[in-house]
């Protein structure tokens, strides 16, 4: 099939690679010159494992393609993905302006039959949205779908090309049916796909996220609560997870949880309740945990030092919001950093892969360590945000001597108490004593 893929970030281009790599045609458009500079150099612009090859072979195979040029891009396509931003507003709605943007351009743009798919997470409605910008543009036949994307950053490849499903919202069989047949080398085992109606599938995705979200502030509330009583939260998520009903997925507790995604789609949930004269207790309640537990951990690292942190230096591990991802927005590292920087301790930092990005965001006021050890040299305590898998089994012994002092505030639990207390570190971990 051919295809036009309208954004290239995360998601558009590990779905224009994907879908190219199951042997489709994919034109991927961006508006950001340097971008698309660098893609036709076969180089990827962020950290995604296995994407650069994946781009790399299909670009040399001359399946996929990548233009600012929209116009030529549509006119080889019979499908259109929209894969731009849809980044909060002040009042946590979505913004809406790029998607408007890309639909004007295509209504202007088209000239013979198309469908429309928004691949971008977008409130309800936004797909009726698209179709009377694009009507007002122009009298040609087009389709328009909603086709949610529920890739994880850091697998977002291996998520694509095994989805654990895959909605899609038409109003029409017809269309229904051709996105079905663009999925099914992904479907090989057995078809995971979900037709549903376009305004269903713009909520399923929401309503994922929104899910998830709650399942890990829910979990650290019963973390806090275990300190305060004194309970072990890893027995007590033991427990839990046994439960077929519960499972044992997004039940780590820890500093709270950032991204591109789930921040802005719980809020951008509760604002469209909000529209619709609906509250949703839940989400509002699971939205202020995540940021209260971002201020509990500072808390802990502040009081250590009885609120004067005045010339300790505090090394840092881990700014990415999650591991195997150089992505930083709304990462609580940002958080906690630009609150040390604030109470004057000078910030030695390690990430693997994110530093280039905390520049732009944290200028110099950090100094970026180039190894994970070398950030910890005469540190006063080690805070840990990320969970990269060379920060589960340091060498303590070399920590020890590294440190000022053998302190540890650890916002995702990777180790246990009762060693790092034997080895002699004073340890503060969430919801274990
Ligand atoms: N990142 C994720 O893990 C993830 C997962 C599922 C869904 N989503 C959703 O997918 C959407 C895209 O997210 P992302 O993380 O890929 O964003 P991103 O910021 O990485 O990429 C968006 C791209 O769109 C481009 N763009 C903006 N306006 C354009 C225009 N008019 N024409 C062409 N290109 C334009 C930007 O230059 C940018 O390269 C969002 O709605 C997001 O919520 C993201």
């Amino acid at each position: 099939m051919n295809i036009c893929m309208i954004g290239t970030g995360y998601v558009g281009l590990v779905t224009g690679a994907c879908f190219a790599g199951s042997g489709n045609n994919v034109a991927c458009v961006d508006i950001d010159e340097e971008k698309i500079k660098s893609l036709s150099r076969g180089k990827v612009t962020f950290f995604e494992p296995g994407l650069e090859e994946l781009v790399k072979e299909n670009y040399d195979e001359g399946r996929l393609t990548f233009t600012t040029d929209l116009k030529s891009a549509l006119d080889k396509s019979e499908i259109v993905f929209i894969a731009v931003g849809t980044p909060p507003k002040e009042d946590g709605s979505a913004d809406l302006s790029y998607v408007r943007d890309v639909a004007q351009s295509i209504g202007k743009n088209m000239t013979d039959y198309k469908i429309i798919v928004t691949k971008s997470t977008v409130p309800v409605g936004t797909s009726e949205m698209i179709r009377d910008i694009i009507s007002k543009q122009t009298d040609i036949d087009f389709d328009v779908a909603s086709n949610p994307e529920f890739l994880k950053e850091g697998a977002a490849v291996e998520d694509f090309m095994k989805p654990d499903r895959v909605v899609i919202g038409v109003d029409k069989e017809k269309v229904g049916q051709k996105l079905r047949q663009l999925y099914e080398p992904f479907m090989r085992s057995y078809d995971r796909t979900q037709i549903v109606s376009i305004r269903s599938s713009e909520l399923a995705k929401y309503a994922s996220n929104a899910m998830l979200a709650t399942r890990i502030s829910f979990m650290n509330e019963i973390a806090n609560l275990c300190e305060r009583i004194g309970a072990d939260v890893s027995d007590v998520r033991k427990a839990m997870g046994s439960d077929k009903r519960i499972g044992t997925a997004f039940l780590f507790p820890g500093v709270g949880y950032g991204g591109s995604c789930f921040p802005k789609d719980v809020k951008a949930l509760i604002q469209t309740a909000e529209e619709n004269g609906y509250k949703l207790k839940v989400c509002s309640a699971v939205d202020d945990a995540n940021q209260d537990q971002r201020e509990i951990f500072w808390q802990k690292i502040s009081s250590y030092f009885d609120g004067d942190l005045t010339g300790k230096k505090i090394a840092v591990w881990g700014i990415s919001f999650k591991p195997n991802t150089d992505d930083i927005r709304e990462a609580p590292s940002l958080y906690i950093i630009n609150k040390l920087l604030e109470n004057g301790a000078e910030v030695s930092a390690h990430d693997p892969v994110a530093s280039e990005n905390a520049k732009k965001e944290l200028g110099n006021s950090v100094e970026y360590a180039e190894h994970n050890y070398d950030a910890c040299m005469q540190a006063d305590a080690l805070v840990i945000h990320t969970e990269w898998n060379q920060y589960r089994q340091p060498d303590f012994g070399k920590l020890k001597e590294l440190l000022n002092a053998p302190v540890i505030f650890d916002g995702r639990n990777l180790y246990s108490p009762e060693k790092l207390k034997e080895l002699g570190f004073e340890y503060f971990p969430f919801g274990r004593t």
